[in-house]
């Protein structure tokens, strides 16, 4: 069991462009969209493929703006909202927001979470949807033990961020799909900044 921020992120460390737009993502060829003539690249495989991490999910948690993000994304054409997991689900907010099936609220401290999302997983991992500083959120107590990111070959200059914490990371797995390089890392810790450097100054 662990706790996986899992998600797609632009070269240039951005989940969502500067109009919370995912449209980038949705363009971004994989491995069985090469055009005709084109050769997959060396290591092309699908291990690492977003359906094979959801198969070891048992719960999951995540940050109300994506939540808002995908029940627009479900309603554009009238149909009526319905969560599309089936797996105890938490959203994170400080809102009043209306019930929804197989959906809990939660507002404060994500440690406190923690443990009900543990057992709710039930042995299995625990996925952090995102945004990224929700994801830093259980970075901070030493709660996030892995990121698996699907690179896409596209930079965006402006946006949501990736993971905004310093952190080390070391890679545990590659792999090429397409233009999605697909990379599983395991948090080492904090990043300390170089104490050689005058400190930035306090606001
Ligand atoms: N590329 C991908 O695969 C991917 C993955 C995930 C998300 N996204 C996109 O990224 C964008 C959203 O990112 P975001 O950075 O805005 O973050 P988010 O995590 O979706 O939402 C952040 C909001 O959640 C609430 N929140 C966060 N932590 C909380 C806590 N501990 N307790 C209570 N409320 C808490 C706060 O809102 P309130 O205080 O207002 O409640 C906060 O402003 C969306 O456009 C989404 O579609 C993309």
């Amino acid at each position: 069991m662990a706790t996986v921020y899992c998600t797609a992120t632009s070269l240039d460390g951005f989940i969502a462009d500067d109009d919370e737009s995912l449209s980038w993502l949705f363009t971004t060829p994989g491995a069985t969209d090469n055009a005709p003539g084109d050769t997959a690249p060396e290591g092309a495989g699908p291990e690492l493929h977003f359906d094979r991490f959801f198969e070891n999910v048992g719960a999951i948690v995540c940050g109300v703006n994506t939540f808002e993000w995908v029940r627009r994304d479900l309603t554009k054409d009238g149909r009526p909202f319905v969560w599309p997991y089936e797996l105890p689900t938490w959203i994170v907010t400080h809102r009043s927001l209306e019930p929804v099936d197989g959906v809990e609220y939660f507002a404060g401290d994500v440690a406190d979470l923690h443990p009900r999302l543990v057992e709710a997983a039930d042995g299995k991992d625990v996925w952090i949807v995102g945004g990224g500083d929700l994801a830093g959120q259980f970075a901070d107590p030493g709660l996030l033990d892995r990121v698996w990111v699907h690179q896409c070959a596209v930079v965006l200059g402006a946006g949501r961020p990736l993971l905004p914490r310093r952190l080390r990371l070391h890679r545990e797995k590659l792999e090429v799909n397409g233009q999605f390089t697909a990379m599983v890392f395991r948090v080492v810790g904090t990043e300390p900044r170089d104490s050689s450097q005058p400190a930035p100054p306090e606001d």
